[in-house]
């Protein structure tokens, strides 16, 4: 999704905070890129010669805008960027950000939907106004400059234009000589970064983690202005808001690739050291006990409704499975569905959000919804200071450290222990067998992880079915998620065609799609019911000449129908679906690299994304 990025410097030389800014905002995805600078350097020369913001944008990636920019002077005392990923108009140089008004003396960045943006061009179009992209956001600029002309001050001139817009935004202007930055936030995160000399502003921490970890989260309807030495936050009627500078830990060196070619193998190879970061305090390996900070008051639900999407969802799916074998009233929504769907919510309902990066829109439209009908809402975060971990009732920290790459890797393997202990947390006896035993498997992870990480077999079994026609994954109980998972991760990051079932379904419909070209990829874990039945299922796509590849942990013959065999040690039924689908991860990621994708950046698809 876009991206933004804003400083105000006294000592000038923004442009370069801005395009190292906006490098660290790539992995939201984006298809052009931007900046607009004010003040030191701009503003002499253009005092000079015509007067006006500087501005360079450009269509692809961030290099382009690099090129374009050597040999230009532009620079500036204040400055705001943009990456874009495009909702109204297709991505050009005229459509990305920063948008001017006519006269170049105000420039916005812009993410979300001005859902209203229609009436508004029609409106100032009739006053004469020109228009040079196809974006809703163009209209913030024209209507910021108007307010100008009637002799509003910049600041004005800024609240006036946002009153005006509906839909979501978040909203960075500079306007020619003011010196500051002016932003306001509603529906899109927004955050400040306060530093010593300059602050900054992003629509993401890691955006200026370079230049400080004290930050400022800027909430729905508020405003902000920065200087150079100072910064405010207002709320919609202009009384000043206290916010609290809190300082993020999550340091720059982590939000680097580390000697890794992509970040996405990087966060398959931390998740060991993530395993341990969610774990950490919270599980008793004495007395066997599970105790989430921050939780304790929390009282166990008669029904638990969980919302989310994509990765988060298969994660959803598996506290799904878990309290339905503790006998608690579930399901796992699609956030998406979830307003549609309308489920009855009775007063001991929790709704969890589980959601990496706790901005997806509509995990948090499920929700505000699911807050709107009067049940008590938790979030499963990754991300502090997020707008799910600050809009709903509790919240759960991942402690996965930062997630750079689209693909979700370390975060799902979190997402799953930590549903373990919050479910743990909330109901004290849903292993329904040894708690001591979860506990200890859970401890033991890490490290089984770490094995599966230096035995894998993937990039050879990449190398064995490399230019197969569709790939298919297949699994059951706990499983049916890691196939689902799977599935997800190879099509995103290979872009070849790949589908997850639960094995019981093939016969259902997709078996007609099974034929020699099509590797079916199984989980079978343990000798029970699940494992017999998916080794039936098995055996239906060998006799029609399907390669079939098991991951495994050896305890039952599986392997023995399998034309491949990725190996995981045997453990506790509730931790093999995160040591299968590391092997997964890892496939999904050689057949990748094999095919020379876009591995961090898959085309068309964003980290957080933050429109419905
Ligand atoms: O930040 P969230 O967990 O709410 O994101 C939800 C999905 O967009 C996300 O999991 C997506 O499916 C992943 N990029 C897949 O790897």
């Amino acid at each position: 999704m876009c991206g933004i990025i804003g400083v105000a410097g006294s000592a000038g030389g923004t442009r370069e905070v801005l395009l190292d800014g906006l490098a660290n905002l790539e992995y939201r995805g984006y298809d052009s890129a931007g900046i607009a600078v004010d003040g030191g350097a701009s503003r002499e020369r253009n005092a000079a010669a015509r007067g006006g913001i500087d501005v360079a944008k450009k269509e692809g990636e961030l290099s382009a805008l690099r090129r374009a920019l050597v040999g230009e002077t532009i620079d500036g005392s204040v400055g705001i960027g943009h990456t874009r990923w495009s909702t109204h108009g297709p991505p050009s140089d005229r459509n990305a950000h920063p948008h001017t008004d006519g006269a170049g003396r105000v420039a916005v960045v812009h993410n979300g939907i001005i859902e209203n943006h229609e009436s508004l061009r029609t409106e100032l179009e009739a006053k004469g106004v020109a228009f040079s992209s196809d974006t809703d956001s163009e209209v913030v600029p024209h209507l910021i400059a108007e307010a100008l002309a009637r002799g509003a001050d910049p600041e004005a001139a800024f609240r006036e234009a946002v009153s005006r817009l509906d839909g979501s935004y978040a909203l960075a202007a500079i306007v020619e000589g003011a010196g500051a930055i002016f932003a306001a936030r509603h529906d899109s995160p927004l955050v400040l970064g306060i530093g010593d000399g300059a602050n900054y502003l992003a629509s993401d921490v890691p955006a200026f983690l370079e230049h400080t970890r004290d930050v400022v989260y800027l909430e729905d309807g508020e405003f902000a202005v920065l200087t150079a030495d100072a910064w405010r936050v207002e709320d919609a009627s202009g009384e000043p808001v206290e916010k609290e500078v809190q300082t993020v830990e999550w340091s720059a060196e982590q939000t680097g690739k580390s000697g890794y070619d992509h970040f996405m193998l990087k966060e398959i190879h931390e998740q060991p050291k993530a395993l341990r970061g969610c774990l950490r305090g919270r599980v008793d390996e004495l007395d066997g006990c599970v105790a989430v900070e921050g939780l304790d008051g929390l009282e166990a639900p008669a029904e638990v409704q969980f919302v989310a999407c994509g990765t988060s969802y298969h994660a959803a799916l598996y506290g799904a499975y878990l309290l339905g074998d503790a006998g608690v009233a579930t399901a796992a929504y699609l956030a998406s569905e979830y307003a549609t769907s309308q489920p009855p919510l009775s007063p001991d309902t929790l709704v969890v959000g589980i959601t990496q990066s706790g901005e997806t829109a509509d995990t948090l439209s499920a929700l505000r919804k699911a807050r709107g009908r009067g049940a008590e809402t938790l979030a499963l975060t990754n991300v502090v200071g997020s707008t799910a971990a600050r809009e709903c009732d509790h919240v759960m920290h991942l402690r996965a450290g930062p997630e750079i790459g689209v693909a979700a890797t370390k975060t799902f393997s979190s997402q799953l222990v930590g549903l373990n202990l919050l479910i743990e947390e909330l109901l004290p006896d849903a292993s329904r067998g040894d708690v001591r035993e979860l506990v200890s498997a859970l401890r033991d992870l890490p490290a089984q992880v770490q094995e599966v990480l230096d035995d894998s077999r993937a990039a050879d079994v990449v190398d064995e079915y490399f230019g197969a026609k569709s790939f298919f994954f297949v699994g059951r109980g706990v499983h049916y998620p890691v196939a689902l998972e799977g599935a997800l991760k190879f099509k995103e990051i290979t872009y070849e065609h790949a589908e997850g079932f639960a094995a019981g379904e093939l016969k259902h419909g997709p078996l007609a799609l099974v034929t020699a070209e099509t590797p079916v990829f199984a989980v079978v874990t343990g000798d029970g019911e699940n494992a017999r039945k998916t080794i039936g299922n098995v055996k239906e796509v060998e006799a029609r000449d399907a390669p079939v590849v098991v991951v495994t942990d050896g305890v039952s013959d599986a392997a023995m129908y399998a034309d491949s065999v990725l190996e995981i040690p045997a453990v506790h039924e509730r931790t093999a679906p995160v040591l299968a689908n590391v092997q997964l991860q890892l496939v999904a990621y050689h057949m990748a690299a094999r095919l020379g994708r876009a591995i961090d950046k898959p085309r068309n698809l964003a980290k957080s994304v933050t429109v419905e």
